[in-house]
């Protein structure tokens, strides 16, 4: 039996009937633009997060570009973030016209706080932590050197929908936390979408007219806006999507203490843990130091495994010039070289995860064996 990475079919399935429920009444009614569904998935989504308010719109990319300008990030301005996130995450700084100032993750894959400390300057305007792979950065830390600092903190939440950080949702989003809704993510849309929450009325307005044209009533534009909306059908399946988030993630948290407690005696280094800090496991990412032979042995096995992500951002070629490092990105760079996403989609069946569990664990006893052969070969020699 092969393992996919994810099957986004079989995922979908158990839902069928429901999301095409949600569908027809929004044909139904015909409000496909801004209609009555995003306002309640808005204010499912708020409420999910204990949060004020939430504004949909068109995906991640966009959440993280209307959030920096509703912040006024633009020009001249700097904003702290990491190198090993996905591109949206530095592209959309860039996109805004502000310069993305890169510093170094810590052992956790997380925005190393102490490295955002030594990077902030004049220029720095937010620090835009990623809440890589659903485990919560360190927000705390983040939001009182921000306090020092009279910075914003926008939070990539969007591989953590369902995060908490001392069992609540609302301690991961700082500011302005930035959901991409892909249908990869947990929370997942039938195409591209986002969603930003905030606690901050006069933010979560602006967000709204920027996502619509600019336009504060159907005549008047007020701002440089853009078409950045929700779709309405999307809004309807996503509140479906939201009723199923917690079990989803119950399932992901389950596959991942299955496989921190089968890889425990090998040689990789599994996922941190910290208590307090509840990660969804949009991905399990473990590192290997044979990364080669260990893809080549899980191919054999039929487990699709994935590398989140390969090239980090300073080392992209269209982001040549344009960012600034904050100091060496060596954990950055050792971990790019060392990881590996294993399959941890809720719709895996136990079978399958035992599959996985067999392959890796196969690959280290054989690789052992051969670690041993070879040595009994240098002690006959010597
Ligand atoms: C961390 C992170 N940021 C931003 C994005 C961009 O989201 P979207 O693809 O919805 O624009 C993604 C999606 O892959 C992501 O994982």
């Amino acid at each position: 039996m092969r393992v996919p990475f994810v099957d986004l079919a079989v995922r979908d399935q158990t839902l069928h009937a429901e999301l095409l429920s949600a569908i027809g009444a929004v044909l139904d009614r015909g409000d496909y633009i801004l209609g009555a569904e995003v306002t309640a998935f808005e204010q499912e989504f708020a409420a999910y997060c204990g949060a004020r308010f939430a504004v949909g719109v068109s995906s991640g990319t966009s959440a993280l570009v209307l959030a920096l300008r509703a912040l006024g990030v633009g020009p001249g301005a700097e904003v702290i973030t990491v190198a090993n996130s996905f591109l949206s995450t530095v592209s959309s700084i860039l996109l805004v016209g502000a310069r993305p100032v890169l510093v170094d993750v810590a052992d956790d894959e997380n925005i190393d706080v102490d490295a955002v400390r030594q990077a902030i300057s004049p220029r720095t305007k937010a620090i835009f932590p990623v809440h890589l792979r659903g485990r919560p950065a360190r927000m705390a830390e983040l939001i009182d050197l921000a306090r020092e600092h009279d910075l914003h903190v926008v939070a990539d939440c969007s591989q953590a929908q369902g995060a908490r950080i001392d069992a609540e949702r609302a301690t991961i989003l700082g500011d302005l936390g930035c959901f991409s809704l892909h249908p990869l993510k947990n929370l997942p849309a039938p195409g591209d979408a986002g969603v930003i929450v905030t606690n901050h009325a006069d933010l979560a307005e602006r967000l709204r007219t920027l996502r619509n044209h600019g336009l504060a009533d159907r005549g008047f534009a007020v701002a440089l806006g853009d078409n950045a909306r929700l779709d309405t059908v999307h809004a309807a399946t996503l509140r479906v999507r939201l009723r199923r988030l917690d079990r989803d993630n119950a399932r992901r948290r389950s596959i991942a203490d299955a496989y921190n407690e089968a890889f425990t005696e090998l040689p990789v280094v599994l996922p941190a843990r910290t208590d307090g800090v509840e990660s969804v496991y949009h991905h399990y990412v473990m590192q290997v130091s044979d990364r080669t032979p260990f893809l080549e042995s899980m191919s054999a096995a039929g487990v699709d495994v994935r590398i989140h992500y390969p090239v980090p951002a300073h080392q992209q070629p269209a982001f040549t010039g344009a960012v600034t490092l904050a100091g060496e990105l060596r954990r950055t760079e050792e971990q790019a070289g060392r990881i590996v996403s294993l399959p941890c989609s809720p719709a895996l069946s136990d079978e399958q995860v035992r599959i996985v569990i067999d392959a890796v664990r196969e690959h280290y006893r054989a690789a052992a064996a051969a670690w041993s052969l070879a040595a009994d070969g240098v002690s006959e020699r010597t």
